[in-house]
């Protein structure tokens, strides 16, 4: 595979010191139709070619994983157009997003619940995630009437149907189990999670993995999000200190 160059913006930062697993929360997409005094959907429609950028960083930059929040468990509640024609775009994107699949290599996720789904895009989904089942390149992880609180409630369920039927030891019961009956089960945990938008708050966004993430929000609206701004998103989080509560090798001296 051709070595792509490395940006600017993180050419003097060591490569270990990259994020491997980066989740946005995509937002912005409604101020940046106002802002043109265009209809709300031509918003999330110039999203898309933000998703388009951050996938090609993905993969140009050998990362391991991105997550993209791109309808949460309360986004329901919203007019019923704006919903109908959000549910065609991804249905769209999915069936766009297969070449990527098969010509990068790259596998594909979707977390949130299923059951809301309209059938034409449980479809896509269904055929995307069987499509890459096998592929070991980048993952790409996408959460639909996704919500943290809603997964956690599911985890809980199922553990406590196999406990009442006998073949779960609730004593037995730890992060790791817990874990494992997330909708991300199997993935590593997001090393920084990105807001577009400006908006300080996770939203409902992967509550249970996020404990330890680096957050970076920044003002620019989603439609607006450039490669660059990932660079410079990548380089502020290689300055970060992870302690995971610990202390730093300067304070143990
Ligand atoms: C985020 O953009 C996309 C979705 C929630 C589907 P918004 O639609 O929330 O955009 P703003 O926050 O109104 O600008
Ligand atoms: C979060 O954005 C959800 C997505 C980006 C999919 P929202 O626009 O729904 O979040 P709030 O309502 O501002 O918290
Ligand atoms: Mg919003």
């Amino acid at each position: 595979m051709a070595e792509t160059p490395v940006p600017a913006t993180l050419a003097d930062v060591p490569r270990e010191r990259w994020p491997q697993h980066i989740a946005i929360i995509m937002d912005g997409n409604g101020r940046w139709a106002r802002q043109r005094r265009l209809p709300r959907m031509e918003g999330h429609r110039a999203g898309r070619d933000s998703v388009e950028r951050v996938l090609e960083v993905v993969e140009d930059l050998g990362l391991k994983q991105v997550t993209l929040y791109a309808f949460s468990h309360e986004n329901w509640s919203r007019p019923q157009d704006e919903i109908d024609s959000l549910m065609k775009l991804y249905r769209r994107n999915l069936v766009a997003e297969r070449r990527r699949i098969t010509e990068k290599n790259a596998r594909f996720i979707n977390i949130g619940r299923r059951d809301k789904l309209p059938a034409a895009v449980l479809k896509e989904v269904e055929t995307n995630e069987r499509l890459g089942a096998e592929n070991t390149g980048p993952v790409l992880c996408l959460a639909v009437n996704y919500g943290g609180r809603q997964e956690i409630v599911d985890a809980a369920r199922s553990l406590a149907r196999d406990a009442a039927a006998g073949t779960l030891d609730p004593e037995t019961i730890d992060e790791a189990t817990f874990a494992s009956r997330l909708y991300t089960a199997g993935q590593s945990d997001p090393d920084l999670l990105i807001r577009t938008g400006g908006e300080m708050r996770v939203s409902n966004f992967l509550l249970w993995q996020i404990s330890y993430t680096e957050l970076y929000v920044t003002d620019v609206l989603w439609p607006d999000f450039q490669k660059e701004d990932l660079y410079r998103a990548m380089a502020d989080y290689a300055r970060r200190q992870r302690r995971f509560g610990g202390l730093s090798p300067d304070d143990v001296r």
